[in-house]
């Protein structure tokens, strides 16, 4: 049984008010809010078990580094990797492809060599293919998108050659929503090509289970904060006949074997990628988090949103002059948008006097904004614990303020 008002009580923050008003937090997919339950994990950590792992023989080293690869047995069986060394705990999403760049560079890619990313990245999944294409003079191309914010995937076997070395793409958009095909893309990848794929899945994780083995993919990237865990820790799922070729990202303590002043032998997996005392309150609230949503279901977390989104986007579509970015049938509930000429920011920092958390700007995505040729938008990002009376105050308070504006 989905039921809205006890999930709304397990997250303390949405009784907060803000500016006066009761908060609605529409700003899921910058950062997801927290469950009680990974408020209290990450407070028992510190209460009751703070120590370093993989290093004391005394009591509490050794129960925290159980807890600690505990929860890597969680994340692995999540997204139904075949081994727990196939799960790295990184920073975050940034850090896990700054990672598969860095190392899939350096044994993979050189001058004349191509990485394919689509036009819907965000800028974290764009950034390091640039720098790595201009360190080795590889080619850096892109799966375009069309008006409704889908990728023209009809152009892909087009820009798959013989020197395709990786391909990139994002599971689902941050900006429009979009639920990207990934099986589909996979396979039409693998009939053409032996080019190693990643997929940026820091937006999916909140609303979908991914299956690692099923989608096939090389490499599947996601960060804690928006999954209703904590900040600062994220996931890199690699293949481990990848991640066992890999050099170090990092070095230093944990990563090594044994060190002479010459010369190192470094760890296995997973550890050989894990440089320093990790975020470990981060990997245990992260393991409660998915215990959280599994509890809840994706089944019903979906619903929910689906119905989120059909309310929102006919309230929001009766607003004159409002423009929807991101139409496509397969989307979440992530609604960018326009009113007139109005400039999102003036949006949304009236929006905020309401109590309204939204996102304004180019949300980390500004090749979508060049093709759209708008500066940026407003986004509302919904989540399961919202629901349809946040959706009339918001839409209210739309109102209000393009009134106030106009
Ligand atoms: N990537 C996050 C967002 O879409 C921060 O807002």
């Amino acid at each position: 049984m989905f039921d809205i008002t006890k999930i709304r009580e397990e997250f303390p923050i949405l009784t907060k008010t803000v500016n006066g008003k009761p908060l609605i937090y529409f700003d899921n997919g910058a950062t997801a809010q927290k469950p009680k339950q990974v408020i209290d994990a990450i407070t028992n950590y510190y209460t009751n078990q703070n120590s370093n792992i993989h290093r004391g023989v005394h009591t509490l080293s050794r129960e925290i580094t159980i807890a600690y690869e505990e929860a890597r047995k969680i994340i692995q069986k999540h997204l139904n990797a075949e081994h727990a060394n196939e799960i790295i705990f990184t920073k975050g999403t940034t850090e896990s492809i700054n990672l598969v760049a860095h190392c899939f560079g350096k044994i993979n890619i050189e001058a004349g060599d191509e990485i394919i990313i689509t036009q819907m990245e965000h800028h974290s999944n764009i950034v390091p293919w640039q720098l790595l294409c201009e360190e080795k003079k590889a080619i850096l191309k892109f799966i375009p998108i069309n008006q409704e914010g889908e990728l023209m995937l009809e152009e892909l076997p087009k820009l798959i050659t013989s020197k395709t070395k990786l391909i990139a793409f994002t599971h689902i958009s941050n900006t429009l929503g979009t639920i990207n095909p990934v099986k589909e893309i996979i396979h039409t990848i693998r009939s053409l090509s032996n080019a190693a794929i990643l997929v940026d899945g820091a937006q999916a994780v909140p609303h979908i289970q991914p299956n690692v083995q099923d989608l096939d993919c090389d490499f599947y990237v996601f960060s804690g904060h928006k999954l209703f865990g904590p900040t600062g820790v994220g996931i890199l799922y690699g293949k481990e006949e990848w991640l066992t070729k890999f050099p170090p990202y990092q070095s230093g303590g944990g990563t090594i074997k044994t060190v002479m002043l010459q010369k190192t032998e470094f760890a296995d997996l997973p550890l050989k990628l894990e440089a320093g005392t990790p975020n470990i309150e981060g990997g245990i609230g992260l393991a409660e988090a998915i215990k959280y949503v599994t509890e809840i279901g994706f089944e019903n977390i979906q619903k929910q949103e689906d119905d989120l989104l059909k309310y929102i986007t006919k309230k929001l579509l009766e607003i004159d002059g409002l423009k929807i970015y991101g139409t496509s049938k397969h989307k979440t509930a992530v609604i960018s948008f326009n009113v007139g000429s109005i400039h999102p920011f003036d949006i949304g920092t009236l929006l905020d006097k309401y109590g309204i958390a939204i996102r304004s700007g180019h949300h980390c995505t500004q090749p979508i904004w060049e093709f759209y040729n708008v500066p940026g938008t407003i986004r509302a990002s919904l989540s399961f614990y919202n629901t349809i009376e946040e959706i009339d105050s918001f839409v209210e308070a739309i109102k209000k303020s393009i009134r106030l504006l106009s």
